[in-house]
C-alpha cells in the first residue's frame, strides 16, 4: 500500500470530529464468507435478489430457509480475520465513530466489536411472523419450527430483505451521524444496495471525505475521496498502525 495515501487517510481519521464506518461483504471475504456479487456469490444459480425477498419467502419458505441454513453452516466455520480485529482497534482509537455493517454474519461481534449496528440484521436470529418475537437460533430452521413464545409459524430470518425497510430507529441513528459526519470509512462494499450505498454520497454532499478500502477500484472519481486499493485484511491493519503513529500511541 502506497504510504502517502495511507498517511492521508490516517490524518483524515485523526482529524475527523464525527465519523462513520461502513463495512460490506468484502471485509469477511478473507474469513471465507462468499461475497454477494463475486463469482462465488451464487447458491445453486440463485442470486441473493431471488431469495432474499418477502415474495420468495411467501412462495417457498423451505427453499429460503435452505439457503439461510447453508449460509449459517458456512459462516459457523469462519473466524473473524485481521480486518475485523483492526476495526476493534479503530473503535478504541476513535470512540466518536459509529460502526455500521451490512453484513449479517456476526463476525464483527465475534471479533469483539460490541457496539456495531448490524443494519441488515443477523443470520443467527429468527423473527416470528406472528408475534414478532426474536430468538437466537444457531441450528437449522425449517418453516415448521414453532415460535417458543406464541407457538406460531413460520419463523423467518431476522434480516432485512430486498423491498423491506431498515428498522427506523437504526436508520435514525445512522442519519443523525451522517448529518454531522466529516468523514466516512467504507470497507468491502460494492455500494449497490441502498440505503447504505447512499451514505458516502451524503458525506460527500456535505463536503466530507470518503475513505474507501476495496480490492476493486471505484467506478467514479471524486476529488476528495481517498482510495486504498487492496484486501481489507492487509490494508486496515496498516491504516490502524498509521493512525496510532499519528495519534502517538505505541
Ligand atoms: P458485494 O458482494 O456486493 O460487494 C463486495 C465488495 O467487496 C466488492 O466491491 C468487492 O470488490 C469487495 N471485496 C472483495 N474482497 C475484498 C477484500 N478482501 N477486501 C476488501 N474488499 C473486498 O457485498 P455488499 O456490498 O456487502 O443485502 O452487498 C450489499 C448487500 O447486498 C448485502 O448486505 C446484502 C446483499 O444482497 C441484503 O441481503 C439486504
Amino acid at each position: 500500500m502506497e504510504n502517502a495515501s495511507l498517511n492521508e487517510a490516517a490524518k483524515c481519521l485523526a482529524a475527523a470530529q464525527q465519523l462513520l464506518f461502513l463495512s460490506g461483504a468484502g471485509i469477511s471475504a478473507e474469513s471465507g464468507v462468499p461475497t454477494f456479487r463475486g463469482k462465488d456469490g451464487l447458491w445453486r444459480n440463485y442470486r441473493a435478489e431471488d431469495l432474499a425477498t418477502p415474495e420468495a419467502f411467501a412462495r417457498n419458505p423451505a427453499l429460503v430457509w435452505e439457503w439461510y441454513n447453508w449460509r449459517k453452516a458456512l459462516v459457523a466455520q469462519c473466524q473473524p480475520n485481521a480486518a475485523h480485529f483492526a476495526v476493534v482497534e479503530l473503535a478504541k482509537l476513535l470512540p466518536h465513530c459509529l460502526f455500521v455493517t451490512q453484513n449479517v454474519d456476526g463476525l464483527h461481534r465475534a471479533a469483539g466489536l460490541d457496539n456495531v449496528l448490524e443494519m441488515h440484521g443477523n443470520l443467527y436470529r429468527t423473527r416470528c411472523t406472528v408475534c414478532g418475537a426474536l430468538e437466537e437460533k444457531r441450528e437449522d430452521v425449517t418453516p415448521e419450527v414453532r415460535c417458543t413464545h406464541c407457538g406460531g409459524v413460520p419463523l423467518r430470518p431476522d434480516v432485512v430483505w430486498f423491498g423491506e425497510a431498515i428498522p427506523p430507529t437504526t436508520l435514525k441513528t445512522i442519519y443523525d451521524k451522517l448529518s454531522v459526519a466529516d468523514a466516512i470509512l467504507v470497507v468491502g462494499t460494492s455500494g449497490t444496495v441502498y440505503p447504505a450505498a447512499g451514505f458516502a454520497v451524503e458525506v460527500r454532499r456535505r463536503g466530507g471525505t470518503v475513505i474507501e478500502i476495496n480490492t476493486e477500484s471505484p467506478h467514479g472519481h471524486y476529488p476528495r475521496d481517498i482510495f486504498l486499493q487492496g484486501k481489507a485484511g492487509t490494508v486496515l491493519p496498516q491504516l490502524v498502525a498509521q493512525l496510532k503513529s499519528q495519534l502517538q500511541i505505541a
